[in-house]
């Protein structure tokens, strides 16, 4: 997922860094179904690229989300499959509408966990797939103790 890929090998072989974790409810996932939780993004980079959780498109792509930041700093990345893709800066109180059909990633840019509550609706159905394939149109790094976004050197069309 990471760009630097020799930064990662040496990152994993010194010290296998918990990345993100998630926690979802245990609810029904019938139609109708709302499934929330929160997701929680740790800080450090990668060479200069930010902690990021993997980021997923859903099954239904006919699919919004919302997002709530509840601790940190970070980034909402969102891109979809017609070549549109936007971002939000997030603080906590700060709430993000991922649209339908958006494929979505969470950046940790500051120095705390980066900590989200999340809910969309439950039969909705994961695509990690997509993403882990063909990568994000863009990346964010870290550029003079700031955040920059670049094209991703390794996205494929
Ligand atoms: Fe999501």
């Amino acid at each position: 997922m990471f760009a630097d890929e020799q930064a990662l090998e040496e990152m994993i072989k010194k010290d296998d860094q918990l990345a993100y974790e998630f926690y979802e409810m245990n609810v029904p996932d019938d139609p109708g179904d709302l499934a929330f939780g929160t997701s929680i993004c740790y800080p450090c980079k990668v060479g200069n690229e930010y902690f990021m959780t993997k980021g997923h498109f859903y099954s239904v792509l006919e699919t919004a989300e919302i997002y709530l930041c509840m601790k940190g700093k970070g980034i909402m990345l969102m891109e979809n499959l017609e070549g549109d893709w936007d971002y939000k800066v997030l603080a906590p109180r700060q709430m993000v509408y991922v649209p339908k059909r958006y494929a979505h990633r969470s950046i940790n840019i500051g120095r705390e966990p980066f900590i989200q509550f999340f809910c969309f609706r439950a039969d909705a159905g994961h695509d990690y797939g997509t993403i882990e394939t063909k990568g994000y149109r863009k990346l964010i790094v870290e550029k003079d103790g700031d955040f920059a976004i670049i094209d991703n050197p390794k996205w494929k069309r």
